[in-house]
């Protein structure tokens, strides 16, 4: 059968949706680099692009480094992908790092702001050497980015695993 004629339906994809330190703040905190939008509105867009693609999400944001490394380990065969925003994590947390290596779930890291043009201890980030890729400086719109993306490889990979 053709396959462009009568497409495989699209499998549903479960994503989730980390949070870290003080993004429960958004909003009001240094709106100037974090922007206006608050994390329950992020979240509302996150669950609306979700739905459009046929993805479930589930989100939680924590100020404490064991609860997102739980987090982690509990997504192991539940979740298909995950998207981080590890916040000030990213450049201090070897156990999250670790949390992601251990269970090979594919991730995806966003910042709201740019962290490569920021101080110089920013640049650095422990996750993005396990993650498949980075989207750094959209404001709100990177998590929008980084969902589609991290959406988008899973279904090549599914596409790759169904020729070969
Ligand atoms: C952040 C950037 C981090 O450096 C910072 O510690 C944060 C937020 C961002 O989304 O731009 O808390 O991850």
């Amino acid at each position: 059968m053709n396959s462009d004629v009568n497409p495989a339906p699209l499998r549903q994809f479960s994503i989730l949706v980390l949070h870290g330190p003080n993004l429960n703040l958004l909003g009001q905190r240094e709106p100037e680099i974090y922007g206006a939008m608050t994390l329950e509105k992020v979240d509302q867009n996150i669950q609306q692009l979700a739905e459009a693609q046929n993805a479930r999400v589930t989100s939680i944001q924590s100020n404490h480094e064991g609860i997102l490394v739980d987090a982690i380990q509990a997504a192991f065969q539940v979740h298909d992908g995950l998207l981080i925003n590890p916040a000030a994590y990213t450049h201090t947390s070897v156990a999250l790092r670790d949390a992601i290596s251990a269970i090979a779930i594919p991730t995806v890291e966003v910042h709201l702001s740019n962290i490569h043009k920021r101080e110089a201890f920013r640049h650095h980030s422990y996750i993005a050497p396990v993650a498949i890729g980075q989207i750094s400086g959209f404001g709100h719109r990177s998590y929008l980015l980084g969902l589609q993306a991290l959406i988008d490889w899973l279904r090549d990979r599914d596409q790759q695993a169904s020729v070969s």
